[in-house]
């Protein structure tokens, strides 16, 4: 069946379907936003709220949690006690208290409730669910960095409050104050960050309902009043919204917290939002949104801009930044939260004027069930708080090198002659790409884990078609398994029970794509293991090698579900509700896939190679198993604009891999937006096009010119600095750093820098993009941080900083500067894939800077297989001095000399690949009559070196474009030590 064929079967079936529910039919303006909630219609968010002010409209509120003094115990990094919060009618509720601090200098603090903890309380409505508070996010989320510190010490036990120093030289102390309980987090004694200072933190204790009499209003009567005495329980036991019922077994058991970050006039983090880098103030302010930050992941398509609802992911960590100090929290908790952000400035002194005034930022967290856990980081620099928080949740995953590079996609390919057809047209229009994507029309009426007969009778030609070039392919696998008869991925999961059940602990039906599904739990261990088998070789026929995954709609996107998603009142493995684990079911299906595939071939085919996954819905800790993207966009310039701010929001939270629907998703671009939205995603960490099933087709080639050969340039320009994407990726997969980096992580000193949020560096190349989003736009402005020259990446035209420059950006020019000071790697040849460039040689450019001097790194492995933990591996550093008048190649190899058989055979491939250019930039006019420059390299395992000339071409500065000279083919190895001197 052709394209026609295929599209009439989903048009018949699908169309239908979510034309009913009113889903994904032709594309409307916007969300549908009366689909989700406002914390008004959010119990537990208006509870606390309301809550907040009470408490501040109350003169001389006093918090009603203490810490009992007595309690008081500190063993081995830990220190433990009983919170005690006191009711009005004079009753108690025990919290046990936990202080935990780490080797790495992080905080963790843990609140939680006796009476739960130890199972005595009831559940209503017969309800099989845990009685504890979820205490499991752990496991999923935190993988390192909780070696308790052995130098953390008590320093001070008083009536009044208790104190602890550790970190670093014992730098940083919490100080917990008795009564109200609140802590205090001091770096060098000043003070940065502090809970409950504000006295919002509310614990929702466990209660019996008590039904209270029914007072029948008798005809001619007036209604009896309202009890007004009591607390406002209408949300306590059972809430509505949009016609479903959440049944509430366990009554209100809310947590909330105020943390306050006095002196810090930036937080940043709380993705996944829309809006700008640096957090608005969600109640009061100038610039407010009316409701908080939610983190509730959602299938929240075509969502709108600059707001703060929620959207697929959470990753609940936030950094507060002011001039050289950043600190951070995360919040470890798996259910709904909120989180409202205020900011208040106080003057330091009533007399100065507004001068030295300072703005503290107040963030005010609120989750619906769960523990109150939180981990505290105290810097001082942005790197020192995400390379903790990564330490803790994960670095990001060293990807395979073809997933870096250009994926097409759309929704859909919809024959396997289609898919060679696009890859065919892609060679005949020269254009480089990677990855061919297979949306959900490829199977079998929507049953995962087959082929659609009519339109895929041949996937594996097709997969070696792709293979020639080095090509790979993606499909989709969504974790909602079809409902239906003879098919047996459905029976199995059936009958080995590893599918969420529902509040009645029945296996869940809800409906999804292929109509009537259940859902794959993937917080059973044993749902992962079987779904290992789904994915080998020889079960799923028709997947080849060189076939990789797309985890969609996992939040889970439920049509006919509550605000799009699965009951509450649901029952995951381990009989917690899915109310206390909802923002991580993303997460565990992707844990689920990627163990999946490591196991289809390591196990099956004995080759250790790194899986690639892409997922929509994560946690904090998702990086650890592949890539995200920012769901359902819309192909209006608006939503190119936000990509930006969106891709650093995650940078900063330890998800650097993450990237957008390039073209836009819903509708169709213009020319002139696609062509602008190519040069942005060729920026973006995973860089991918991709279309909504009723959008005209827009592969590259079939813009037209001057179209296509512009976005062709966009994307030659990725494929010839992948060497410095790989590099960053590499630093992000070591240490957490950003792969693409905002001015107030480069420049932590710079104020005016900390709000820009439309320009970043990529990884510590120096690189200074700033896409154009704009229709029309002829010339873009960067803002110049630092006292340093910036060039022009194209023509070498050199900028001064400090300051704003305006540059010309032409549609065919993508504004992109070199900062002074780095040494960038490229390989220049034009290739059909970047597995087809894997011998090709160097090109390293030398950006001169201020000091007269520069530095880069290049990290190179075999861009597949895990070999690199073994040390196949090559990394370089490159330092320039013009004072020494020399360019020099050093080891950065951690490993050591590794005798294993694969890094040297690695090591040995890598000898023929040299460095074949060298440009300065910003050279030095001395060098005008030089014709050749001496060149000496050390082979490896030798001391001593070979000297030869080399031609040196000096290209004179050209009105403000800089001097630059060129080293011709210097023939050097890269992996080799070598120095050229000047
Ligand atoms: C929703 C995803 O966000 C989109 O990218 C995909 O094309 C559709 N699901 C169909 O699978």
């Amino acid at each position: 069946m052709g394209v026609k064929g295929a599209f009439g079967r989903w048009s018949s079936y699908s169309l239908v379907l979510l034309c009913i529910l009113g889903i994904y039919t032709t594309p409307a303006v916007s969300v549908k936003k009366e689909n989700f909630k406002t914390c008004d219609q959010s119990g537990f968010c208006k509870r606390n709220r309301a809550y907040a002010d009470t408490v501040t409209s109350t003169s001389g509120f006093k918090s009603p949690y203490t810490l009992e003094p007595a309690s008081v115990k500190f063993d081995h990094g830990v220190l433990s006690g009983t919170v005690i919060k006191s009711l009005a009618d004079g009753a108690t509720v025990r919290l046990p208290l936990t202080v935990a601090l780490f080797d790495s200098g992080v905080a963790r603090v843990t609140l939680d409730e006796e009476k739960r903890k130890k199972g005595e309380i009831d559940l209503r409505h017969g309800s099989k669910a845990r009685k504890e508070r979820y205490n499991e996010a752990e496991k999923w989320a935190i993988v390192g960095g909780t070696k308790l510190s052995s130098g953390a010490a008590m320093k001070a036990v008083g009536k009044v409050a208790t104190s602890v120093v550790y970190g670093p030289e014992s730098k940083f102390e919490a100080i917990i104050t008795h009564s109200p309980f609140a802590v205090e987090f001091r770096r060098d004694g000043e003070t940065q960050i502090k809970f409950n200072d504000k006295a919002f933190m509310n614990f929702e204790h466990w209660r019996p309902k008590v039904e209270k009499p029914v007072v029948e209003k008798k005809e001619g009567e007036e209604a009896p009043p309202e009890d007004t005495t009591g607390e406002d329980e209408s949300t306590w036991w059972d809430e509505s919204f949009g016609g479903n019922t959440d049944s509430k077994p366990r009554g209100p058991e809310a947590v909330a917290l105020d943390i306050s970050f006095p002196g810090y006039e930036h937080v940043f983090g709380a993705a996944e939002h829309t809006g700008p880098l640096s957090l608005k103030e969600t109640r009061g302010g100038d610039r407010k949104y009316s409701d908080p930050y939610r983190l509730y992941n959602s299938d929240v398509f075509e969502y709108e801009m600059d707001s703060p609802m929620t959207l697929y992911g959470s990753i609940p960590f936030v950094q507060a930044h002011k001039k050289d100090s950043t600190v951070g929290v995360l919040w470890l908790n798996a259910a709904e939260t909120w989180i409202d952000v205020t900011k208040s400035t106080a003057s330091a002194n009533p007399l100065s004027l507004g001068i030295g005034a300072k703005t503290t930022t107040n963030t005010h967290w609120i989750s619906e069930s769960g523990l109150l856990d939180v981990f505290v980081f105290l810097g001082p620099k942005p790197q020192d708080v995400i390379g903790a928080y990564s330490e803790l949740t994960g670095y990001t995953q060293l990807p395979q090198h073809f997933a870096i590079a250009y994926h097409q996609c759309r929704w859909n390919y919809v024959t396997d002659e289609d898919v060679m057809d696009v890859d065919r047209k892609f060679d005949k229009h020269r254009i480089p790409y990677d990855v061919i994507w297979l949306d959900i029309e490829y199977t079998h009426e929507k049953e995962y884990f087959t082929w659609d007969p009519m339109t895929f009778p041949d996937p594996l030609t097709m997969q070696k078609q792709l293979d020639g070039h080095e090509r790979k392919l993606v499909y989709i696998i969504d974790p909602h398994i079809k409902n239906t008869d003879n098919y047996p991925v459905v029976d199995e999961l059936k009958s080995k029970d590893l599918a969420t059940h529902n509040k009645d602990d029945n296996i869940y039906e809800g409906w999804c794509w292929p109509g009537s599904s259940h859902w794959v739990d993937a917080f059973n261990p044993k749902a992962h293991d079987w779904w290992k088998t789904l994915f080998r070789y020889d079960k799923f026929k028709g997947t080849a090698k060189n076939s990789w995954l797309w985890n969609d709609m996992n939040e889970p996107s439920v049509f006919n579900g509550p605000e799009t998603t699965m009951p509450k009142d649901n029952l995951h493995h381990g009989q917690w509700e899915h109310r206390d684990v909802h923002n991580l079911n993303g997460l565990t299906f992707v844990n689920a896939t990627y163990n999946a595939l490591l196991a289809r071939d390591k196990e099956e085919e004995k080759h250790n190679v790194r899986p690639f996954v892409l997922t929509r819905s994560f946690y904090s800790g998702s990086q650890r198993m592949g890539a995200m993207w920012t769901g359902d966009n819309q192909a209006i310039w608006s939503h190119l604009e936000a990509s930006i701010p969106m891709l650093l929001s995650l940078n900063i939270a330890g998800f650097p891999f993450a990237g957008a629907d390039v073209g836009g998703f819903f509708g169709n671009p213009s020319k002139e937006l696609l062509t602008r939205w190519y040069q942005a995603g060729a920026f973006y960490p995973f860089f991918r096009g991709h279309a909504h099933i009723d959008t005209r087709r827009r592969e590259p080639y079939l813009a037209g010119e001057p179209y296509t050969g512009i976005i062709t340039q966009a994307l030659r320009l990725r494929y010839s600095l992948l060497p410095a994407w790989y590099t960053a990726f590499h630093e992000a997969s070591t240490t957490g750093a950003p792969i693409i980096r905002p001015q107030y992580y480069v420049h932590p000193s710079d104020d005016k820098g900390f709000a820009i949020d439309d320009q970043f560096y990529v990884g510590s190349t120096g690189l200074l993009a700033k896409p154009v989003t704009v229709e029309g736009a002829e010339s873009q402005e960067l803002y110049l941080a630092d006292k340093e020259t910036y060039y022009d990446y194209f023509d070498f035209w050199a900028y001064e900083g400090p300051g704003k420059e305006k540059v010309a950006a032409p549609l065919n020019t993508i504004p992109l500067l070199m900062q002074g000071g780095h040494i960038i790697p490229r390989r220049d040849r034009p290739r059909r894939s970047s597995g087809l460039m894997k011998w090709d040689p160097f090109t390293l450019v030398v950006v001169i800077g201020h000091s007269g001097d520069a530095e880069g790194t290049l990290y190179l492995d075999d861009g597949e297989s895990f070999d690199f933990q073994e040390g196949a591996y090559i990394h370089r550093k490159f330092a320039f001095s013009t004072a020494a008048g020399s360019l020099q190649s050093e080891d950065l190899t951690t490993a050591g000399t590794s005798t294993s058989k694969k890094v040297k055979a690695y090591l040995a491939s890598m000898a023929q690949v040299h460095v074949e250019k060298v440009i300065i930039v910003g050279a030095p006019s001395a060098w005008q009559s030089k014709a050749k420059v001496q060149v000496s390299e050390t082979a490896s395992g030798s001391s001593s070196s070979a000297t030869k000339d080399v031609p040196f071409e000096f290209v004179a500065k050209d009105g403000g474009k800089a001097a630059y000279a060129v080293v011709k083919n210097p023939g050097v190895a890269i992996g080799a030590g070598w120095k050229i001197q000047f």
